[in-house]
């Protein structure tokens, strides 16, 4: 699929591990030239959090898939951001609690999975441009945009930066998990550049995103 649309909208994909200030960056890159922020980790945090509701086990992929039949996954836009509705209901916080985060990986390693949401994901662009973060939007989702950004911190400074919004991770478990699965692993797309923040804060991200993007083509 094109990464244009008749309407010209545009695609800037950031990927990059967990708990990395993806999503943060995301959002103010979105703020600041006035696009959609699409957050696709929690499409899949949603997908692991109907699991939870509907007791079905996230070690038997044939009782997940079949899940999906069941449920409906109403992808939309709030406030400028991406927002995902399971049978009418936003989990909301319930996507970032522990139990979601310890299934995750497991849910998004899933092909049937992938391939449900990475089409929701594509429809976004119909919508206008658009800011996407994940962890295959560079490599799998839009391939062909010239906007990439892996960005990266260390294992310490993502662990310090998790528990000072109050909340406990496994973020390294979920990166092996995300980076080992054979479909769409977590990677630095072809053609993206790496962001190392861990020795900056949010406003210097930012900045230095910019600046990539602006040396990708972007007219900032
Ligand atoms: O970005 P996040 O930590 O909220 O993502 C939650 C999980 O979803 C992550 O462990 C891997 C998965 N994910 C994915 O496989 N592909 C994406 N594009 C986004 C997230």
């Amino acid at each position: 699929m094109s990464d244009k649309t008749e309407t010209n909208s545009f695609a800037i994909a950031i990927d990059g591990p967990a708990a990395s200030g993806k999503s943060t960056v995301a959002r103010r890159l979105a703020e600041r030239l006035g696009l959609i922020m699409i957050n696709t980790g929690a499409m899949y945090r949603a997908i692991a959090w109907a699991t939870l509701k509907k007791k079905v086990d996230v070690s038997d992929p044939e009782a997940v898939v079949a899940m999906l039949a069941e449920i409906a996954v109403t992808c939309g836009v709030k406030d400028g951001e991406s927002s995902i509705l399971i049978d009418g209901v936003d989990p909301g916080d319930a996507l970032r609690e522990d139990q979601v985060n310890a299934r995750v990986s497991q849910v998004a390693a899933l092909p049937e999975i992938r391939e449900l949401l990475v089409a929701k994901q594509r429809e976004y662009l119909k919508l206008g441009s658009l800011v996407m973060e994940g962890r295959d939007i560079g490599s799998v989702v839009f391939p062909d945009t010239p906007y990439k950004l892996y960005i990266d911190a260390s294992e310490e400074v993502r662990l310090a930066r998790r528990s000072a919004e109050g909340l406990t991770d496994v973020v390294s478990k979920r990166d092996e998990e995300d980076s080992k699965r054979k479909n769409s692993p977590l990677m630095v797309a072809e053609g993206a550049t790496v962001i190392d923040s861990s020795e900056m804060d949010i406003g210097e991200v930012v900045e230095a995103a910019l600046v990539e993007l602006q040396a990708q083509g972007l007219a900032v």
